[in-house]
């Protein structure tokens, strides 16, 4: 067998600068904040009440977007940072309008450079980052999707999962 033949079939990746790209789908503002809407009120998340603020951290205006929907666990935060992976299905006539898998990634960085997620769901904590200038600053040559889980509490307080779910890294 030559070696060309051996070789596997290379897997397509995402440059960070693709981050940026694919958010000039969105021409206004409106249409990426209405993609964030869109999520809350969809079937899996299902949403009642949703909430746009603004607020300054360290002289950084920073938008914040809130629900009291369905929260998410570290399963279904990498899969809402990551690229077009979306399953949604009707709940009870409840049709979805999310189905590219695309809509967060696109709307979030149409509004600016860095998103954080923070959920709450039954199984515990989770944030997740998204952040444009976390890449550049490591020089990433991929995406990288920072997210740390906070499972459950127990007497001594929360324990912490890292990257890795199985894996607990610390209990305090
Ligand atoms: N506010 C939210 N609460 C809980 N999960 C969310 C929230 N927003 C997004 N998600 C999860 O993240 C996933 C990705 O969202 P995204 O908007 O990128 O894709 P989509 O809604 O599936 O499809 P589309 O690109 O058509 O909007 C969703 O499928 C959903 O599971
Ligand atoms: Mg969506």
């Amino acid at each position: 067998m030559s070696a060309q033949a051996a070789r596997e079939v290379p897997l397509s990746t995402l440059s960070p600068k693709y981050l940026h790209t694919n958010s000039t789908s969105h021409t206004s503002a409106f249409s990426a904040i209405a993609a964030l809407i869109d999520n809350a009120y969809d079937p899996d998340v299902s949403a009642k009440q949703f909430w746009i603020d603004k607020t300054l951290i360290k002289d950084n205006l920073c938008l914040t977007f809130m629900d009291n929907g369905n929260g998410l666990d570290h399963e279904t935060m990498q899969r809402m940072l990551s690229f077009g992976y979306s399953d949604k299905t009707a709940v009870e006539g409840h049709k979805p309008i999310g189905r590219y898998g695309n809509g967060f990634k696109s709307g979030s960085m149409r509004l600016g450079k860095d998103a954080i997620v923070f959920s709450r769901s039954k199984s515990g904590m989770c944030i997740g980052m998204l952040s444009q200038t976390y890449l550049e600053k490591i020089r990433a040559k991929q995406i990288q999707i920072p997210i740390v889980c906070i499972k459950e509490r127990n007497s001594s307080g929360y324990i912490l999962l890292n990257d890795n779910p199985s894996n607990i890294c610390s209990a305090y």
